[in-house]
């Protein structure tokens, strides 16, 4: 196993820190990078978006391909992450949308469009780095507990306890969360050069924990990380408690 954890004192701290475990993947030209949403990697994309104005980062013809998306949201919904990418990511970085890949959640033939997100990262050469966070029942990507690890990009449907997570950005009513979701699988994930795994708050501490130092099963299917070859966790010290 050959994860390296990064554990940032001060919440100012993790964004840069991130940001650096990302840019060390990244080759010089045409970059491909694995986008993940959610609070978690925020301050990444804030250091990235800082470094970028400042001049110090030039991120513009890289590939962004998201890891996952709401079934039933459009990209005009601010819930999507359609909408994420774009705004948060896409935006700030000077990524044109040429460059910017996220399954189309009202697709009228979504198994399709999943193939097609697959398809997509491998006609690009693969992910380079691949950003992610983790939820708190060890989900990756919206691949739920008992997701098998050679998954691909597939439909998939989100458990309860994602949902209600996920109220918070639904007017905290998780039957207002969409149901089902396209999701990058575990195996997709699992083949990006490397992995920045950024994880928040006390709230994932448990969730770290079995996924870094528990056994590697598909009941914590964030615990594949411990397989790969080069993954980085920057955490702040919350969620590094347990550890
Ligand atoms: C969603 C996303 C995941 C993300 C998770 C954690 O479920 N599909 O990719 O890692 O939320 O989000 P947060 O960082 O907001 O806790």
């Amino acid at each position: 196993m050959s994860i390296r954890l990064v554990v940032a004192d001060d919440q100012d701290k993790l964004g840069p820190l991130a940001a650096a475990a990302v840019l060390a993947g990244l080759p010089p030209a045409r970059p491909v990078l694995g986008v993940a949403t959610g609070d978690s990697p925020l301050p990444l994309y804030a250091a990235l978006a800082r470094a970028t104005a400042d001049g110090d980062v030039d991120l513009s013809d890289s590939t962004l391909i998201a890891l996952d998306e709401y079934l039933g949201l459009g990209g005009a919904d601010p819930r999507s992450y359609t909408a994420f990418v774009r705004s948060r990511i896409a935006g700030p970085l000077a990524v044109p949308a040429a460059g910017v890949v996220v399954p189309d959640g009202l697709a009228t033939d979504p198994d399709a469009e999943a193939a097609a997100l697959e398809a997509r990262i491998a006609d690009s050469g693969g992910v380079d780095v691949q950003i992610a966070g983790i939820g708190r029942n060890g989900h990756l990507g919206f691949n739920e507990p008992g997701t098998a690890f050679d998954s691909v990009s597939r439909v998939v449907t989100l458990s309860a306890p994602t949902r209600e997570d996920n109220a918070r950005f639904f007017g905290d009513d998780p039957e207002a969360v969409p149901r089902q979701a396209i999701t990058q699988g575990l195996g997709t994930i699992f083949r990006a050069g490397s992995i920045v795994v950024i994880v928040r708050g006390a709230g994932k501490a448990a969730a770290l924990s079995a996924a870094l130092r528990g056994p590697v099963s598909t009941a914590v299917p964030a615990s594949i990380l411990q397989r790969h070859r080069a993954v980085t966790v920057v955490a702040d010290r919350a969620a590094a408690a347990m550890l």
